[in-house]
C-alpha cells in the first residue's frame, strides 16, 4: 500500500509512541512532536499528507497549526483529537477548518478511517492535478484521428497493449501526437482510475528531475528544505507518462532500470527503498539506438524500455491523415470560436497536402486554428494560410496553370541550347542532331530568343 506521511502531535509521550508505532506498523512514515513549535518545525520540513493533533499543546492550541499548513500547497490533511466530552473543542476545530476531530482514547478502527479519509484526499489532490493539466481534453481512441492506413494500424496496437502492464515506449517527431496517444494508453487501461503523471524530463536539469522524480530527502541537496514525495510515488496505481526521454542523464538513467527492474525507487539522499505499483510510458523524438551507439544512453535500459515501442509516423508519411484532421480541426476551433467555418476550400486543402508538415499535427493544428480567425466566409481560403505553407508548396500541384505551349519553351530551349554546342555551333549540324528542318530551327531560334552568338553559320 501506498505509505503516508503522517505528524502525531501530542503531549503525551506515552500516547505518542503509541500512535507513531501504530502508524508504522501499518507501513506509513510517522513523526512526532509533543509542543506546537516542534510541530511547526516538522510541518515546515516534511511534505505531509496528515496532521493529527492533540487540540491542547503546553505552548497553545493546536488550531495555530491551521495556518501553517493552509499555507502549504497541497496542505496535509488535520485531523484534531480532544479528550473525551469536550465537544467545544471539536465544533471550534471543525469551524476552523478542521477536515475532522477524533476523541480520545482512540481505538486502531478510527485510525485506519481517519488514515483512508486522508488518503483519499490525496489520491484526489493528485489526480485533480492531473485533470487540470489535461483539462477539456478527451482520451478516447476514437478521438484520435486516424484515416491513413499508417496510423490505423498504429491505433490498433496501441489498443491491443492498452492493458498490459508492459513498459511502452512511444517514437516519433515532434507534434506526431505521442501525448495524446500516452494519455489515450492511460485511460484506456484498468488503471485508469489512477493518477496519469506527465513528466518533461527535458524541462529540468538534471539534478532536479531526480528530486521530481524520486522525491528527496530534507537537506539532500541545496534547496531541499522539505521532504518531498516524488513523482513515481505520486504515480502510485496509475501512470507515469515520461517524455523526452532521451535527455535523462546517467544517474537518473540508473534509477530508472532499478523502478523498471524491481518497482523500486530511493528518494535522493534517503536509503529507505520504497515499493510503487507504476506503469510506465516513455517517449522521444530521437533515435534511441543511436544514442545508444554514440554512448549517451545505456543499452541494458534501451532494451527494458523498448519492450513495446510505437512509433508515430510522421504527418508527411500518412498524407490521407492531413485532409481528416485539418476538417476535425476547423469542426474543433470552429465550436470554440463560435464561428461558421465549417470547411477548406479544395485549393487550400490542396496547399495543405502538398506541405511537408515539419511541426507535424501540432503545426497543422496551428494553422487551421489561424485559418479558422481569418476566414471571412464559410471556408479557409487559400489566402487564410501563412504565407509561408502557400509558398513551400508552390509545386506543380498548386502552381498556376500556363499554356502549354509556354509551358514547354524552357525545356525546348535546354534542348535546342544543347544541340547546338554538341555541333559547335553549326546550326545545320545542330537540326540534323535535332531532327528538325534548318528552317524550323530558326524560327525557334527567334522565338525562343537564343543568343545568335551561341549559333553561327
Ligand atoms: N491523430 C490525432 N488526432 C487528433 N489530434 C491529434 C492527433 N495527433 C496529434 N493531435 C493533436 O496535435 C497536438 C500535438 O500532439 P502531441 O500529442 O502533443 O504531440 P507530441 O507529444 O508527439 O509532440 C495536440 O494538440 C494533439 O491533441
Ligand atoms: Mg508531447
Amino acid at each position: 500500500m501506498d505509505p503516508l506521511m503522517i505528524l502525531v502531535v501530542d503531549d503525551e509521550p506515552l500516547v505518542l509512541r503509541s500512535l507513531i508505532c501504530f502508524f508504522k506498523s501499518e507501513g506509513h512514515d510517522a513523526h512526532g512532536a509533543g509542543t506546537l513549535a516542534e510541530a511547526v518545525e516538522v510541518i515546515e520540513s516534511v511534505d505531509l499528507d496528515l496532521v493529527l493533533a492533540d487540540v491542547n499543546l503546553p505552548d497553545g492550541t493546536s488550531f495555530k497549526l491551521f495556518e501553517k499548513i493552509q499555507g502549504a500547497s497541497p496542505g496535509p490533511e488535520l485531523v484534531l483529537m480532544t479528550g473525551y466530552g469536550t465537544i467545544d473543542d471539536a465544533v471550534q476545530a471543525i469551524k476552523n477548518g478542521a477536515a475532522d476531530y477524533v476523541t480520545k482514547p482512540l481505538v486502531d478502527g478510527e485510525l485506519r478511517m481517519v488514515i483512508e479519509k486522508a488518503r483519499r484526499r490525496r489520491e484526489l489532490r493528485t489526480e485533480n492535478a492531473a485533470l487540470q493539466s489535461a483539462a477539456c481534453e478527451e482520451f478516447d481512441f476514437n478521438k484520435i484521428v486516424a484515416n491513413d492506413p499508417a496510423m490505423k494500424e498504429v491505433l490498433e496496437t496501441a489498443q491491443a497493449v492498452a492493458d498490459a502492464q508492459s513498459t511502452v515506449l512511444l517514437t516519433g517527431e515532434s507534434g506526431t501526437g505521442k501525448t495524446l496517444l500516452a494519455r489515450a494508453l492511460h485511460h484506456n487501461s484498468n488503471r485508469c482510475d489512477g493518477p496519469f503523471v506527465e513528466v518533461a524530463c527535458g524541462a529540468l536539469d538534471d539534478s532536479l528531475l531526480e528530486s521530481e522524480l524520486f522525491g528527496h530527502e530534507a537537506g539532500s541537496f541545496t534547496g531541499a528544505y522539505k521532504k518531498r514525495r516524488g513523482k513515481f510515488e505520486e504515480a502510485h496505481g496509475g501512470t507515469i507518462f515520461l517524455d523526452e526521454i532521451a535527455t535523462a542523464s546517467p544517474s537518473m538513467q540508473a534509477g530508472l532500470l532499478r523502478v523498471i527492474d524491481d518497482g523500486c525507487i530511493e528518494r535522493v539522499g534517503g536509503t529507505d527503498t520504497i515499493r510503487v505499483d507504476v506503469r510506465i510510458i516513455l517517449a522521444t523524438n530521437r533515435d534511441l539506438a543511436r544514442e545508444v551507439e554514440a554512448g549517451r544512453f545505456r543499452e541494458d535500459l534501451y532494451y527494458r524500455i523498448n519492450v513495446l515501442p510505437i512509433r508515430l509516423p510522421a504527418l508527411r508519411e500518412r498524407p490521407d491523415d492531413i485532409p481528416a484532421l485539418a476538417r476535425h480541426f476547423v469542426r474543433a476551433f470552429a465550436r470554440q470560436a463560435n464561428s461558421d467555418v465549417q470547411d477548406l476550400a479544395p485549393e487550400a486543402m490542396n496547399v495543405l497536402t502538398a506541405y511537408h508538415w515539419p511541426g507535424n499535427v501540432r503545426e497543422l493544428e496551428h494553422i487551421i486554428e489561424r485559418g479558422v480567425l481569418l476566414a471571412e466566409g464559410d471556408r479557409i481560403e487559400m489566402s487564410d494560410l501563412s504565407a509561408e505553407i502557400v509558398e513551400e508548396t508552390d509545386s506543380d500541384r498548386t502552381a498556376k496553370v500556363v499554356p502549354l505551349k509556354k509551358a514547354m519553351e524552357e525545356p525546348e530551349r535546354r534542348v535546342i541550347l544543347q544541340a547546338l554546342d554538341r555541333a559547335g555551333g553549326n546550326r545545320d549540324r545542330a537540326a540534323e542532331l535535332l531532327g528538325i528542318s534548318r528552317s524550323t530551327l530558326f524560327n525557334k531560334l527567334g522565338r525562343l530568343n537564343i543568343n545568335k552568338a551561341k549559333a553561327r553559320g
